[in-house]
């Protein structure tokens, strides 16, 4: 991959131990675009969990120290953590379904979380030069592309998400005129968030393929594409 940073520095991935996440953080590391690059999540030594926003501040304090002692800046920052299923619930397929545990469940890591992340990482991004923010979102979080009905608090929660970005973009343009913050789809990916609804017919890619379709993506994408939902082929999907 050829580098489009204007100066290679700190890259984390925030959602490291996931399928997606492990397979960027470990691209990163191979690759050696970026001087380093750093996972956190639930499992790190410095942890972090979306139900306690102090561990998200901490978690920032320890990226922020480590670009003080390493003299590096953060110039990527990727969110790969999400809900779609669990002990919590199944994403709905009616409004009948619709359940209270299962929507605070998966508006806390798709929404709530990386707002937190946003509200304590985006100021460690640098004043100049490029940097880039890219937040994994999906296609189904798309209003206009809701052809199919289905998955009310997944959909929303995503919907909320490219909301959060938009707004955040426009923030971080006036503070950096060369930042960038998107929205990502990756495609559907085989993971344990897909797993069960992974039907044959679909094109499910491995994390690998998604993870370094999605690092070109954010290698390449320009201030026309800031505040947008954009796909692992680099297309601009509609909100
Ligand atoms: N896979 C697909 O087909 C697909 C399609 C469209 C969009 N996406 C999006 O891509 C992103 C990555 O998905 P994936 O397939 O890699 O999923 P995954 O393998 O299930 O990984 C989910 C990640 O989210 C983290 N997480 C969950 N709850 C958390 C919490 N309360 N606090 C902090 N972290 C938490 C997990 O941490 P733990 O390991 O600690 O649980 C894990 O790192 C998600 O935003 C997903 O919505 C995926």
């Amino acid at each position: 991959m050829v580098m489009n940073t204007v100066e290679a520095g700190l890259a984390v991935v925030i959602g490291s131990s996931g399928g997606i996440g492990a397979a960027m953080l470990s691209q990163l590391e191979d690759d050696g675009n970026y001087a380093q690059a750093i996972g956190l999540s639930r499992r790190t030594e410095t942890s972090m969990d979306y139900s306690d926003e102090a561990s998200i501040g901490k978690a920032a304090m320890h990226v922020a120290d480590l670009c003080e002692k390493s003299n590096l800046q953060l110039r990527l920052l990727i969110v790969a953590t999400g809900f779609l299923h669990g002990d919590v619930g199944q994403p709905e397929r009616s409004f009948t379904n619709l359940d209270s545990d299962y929507l605070h469940q998966v508006f806390k890591v798709n929404t709530l979380g990386p707002a937190l992340v946003m509200k304590h990482f985006l100021p460690l991004l640098p004043k100049t030069g490029r940097c880039v923010a890219g937040f994994l979102s999906a296609k189904v979080g798309s209003i206009g592309d809701n052809a199919l009905g289905g998955w009310y608090g997944y959909r929303a929660s995503k919907a909320a998400l490219n909301q959060l970005v938009k707004t955040a973009a426009i923030e971080m343009s006036r503070r950096n005129k060369d930042s960038i913050c998107v929205s990502l789809h990756p495609g559907t990916v085989a993971t344990a968030l897909s797993g069960p609804f992974a039907k044959t017919g679909l094109n499910v890619r491995p994390a690998s393929q998604a993870a370094h379709d999605l690092l070109q993506v954010l290698n390449d994408v320009n201030l026309l594409d800031t505040g947008c939902l954009v796909d692992y082929q680099g297309n601009r999907l509609p909100f």
